[in-house]
């Protein structure tokens, strides 16, 4: 509740920002969206739904949920797996032989889904809402909300990530992974590994619990 009333108080300044990162990354991905088929998308992840959950809403702390998740993102994700860019071992076997229109119609399924959200650690609510919001200025973190949105839903055309309610392991993890330089698929401004290295591990673990709750 307190989240969601102060992610309406600053929800106008931040559309400005937000705007801006649409029309500096996010040109290109508008051509790719809305060419997947959903219902043919739901048909190919049978064999997803072991880890993902059948609608992408994960039952396990280390598997990503990836329902509601952009569809530009999803197919990102997928593409960099697939070439190698992103390595997840448990995924081996699963990407490498999925076409260009498979990826398209998974990723217009799993879009299409919604995802539970849980809730904030009591001992992690304030330092992982000033991190989230504000960021650290002095350190060069930049707040969070500018980019993945105060309510965490992310920005689909410029391909940033739905954050809400995504589990805080899969979080945790991922957020070190890209400090360690282990996940490296940010691209060429490597604005998450620049960002990641600034955190310490309590900043991780209250921001991932923070995310978790966050809508
Ligand atoms: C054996 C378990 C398993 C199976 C089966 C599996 N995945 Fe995954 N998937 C994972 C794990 C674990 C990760 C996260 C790896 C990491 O920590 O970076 C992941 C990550 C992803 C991501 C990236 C999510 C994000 O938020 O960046 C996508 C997209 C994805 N999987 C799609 C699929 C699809 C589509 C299938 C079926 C064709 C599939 N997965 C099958 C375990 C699995
Ligand atoms: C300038 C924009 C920007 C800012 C600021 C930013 N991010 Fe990101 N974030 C991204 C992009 C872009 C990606 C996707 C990278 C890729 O394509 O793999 C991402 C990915 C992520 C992921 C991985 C999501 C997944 O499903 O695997 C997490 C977690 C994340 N960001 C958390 C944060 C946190 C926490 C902060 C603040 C400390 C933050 N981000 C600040 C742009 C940003």
């Amino acid at each position: 509740m307190v989240l969601r009333v102060i992610g309406r108080k600053i929800g106008f300044s931040m559309k400005k920002i937000i705007l801006s990162f649409v029309w500096l990354f996010g040109v290109s991905s508008a051509v790719l969206a809305g060419s997947g088929d959903p219902q043919a998308g739901k048909e190919k992840t049978t064999i997803c739904a072991a880890c993902h959950g059948p609608t992408g809403d994960s039952p396990a702390p280390t598997f990503p949920k990836l329902g509601g998740q952009g569809e530009g993102y999803l197919i990102k994700q997928m593409q960099d797996m697939k070439s190698g860019e992103r390595k997840v071992l448990e995924m081996t076997g699963f990407v490498e032989n999925l076409s260009d229109q498979d990826i398209a119609d998974i990723s217009a399924f799993y879009a299409s889904q919604a995802v539970t959200v849980g809730q904030v650690d009591p001992e992690y609510i304030a330092l992982g809402e000033k991190l989230y919001r504000g960021g650290d200025l002095d350190r060069g973190i930049p707040a969070c909300s500018s980019c993945h949105s105060p309510t965490g839903k992310g920005n689909s055309l410029a391909k940033f990530p739905l954050l809400s309610g995504q589990h805080a392991e899969y979080v945790g993890k991922t957020l070190r992974d890209f400090r360690e330089g282990i996940r490296v698929n940010d691209g060429d401004s490597m604005i998450m590994r620049a960002t990641a290295e600034k955190l310490s591990n309590k900043e991780i673990d209250a921001l991932s619990s923070y995310i978790n709750g966050l809508h």
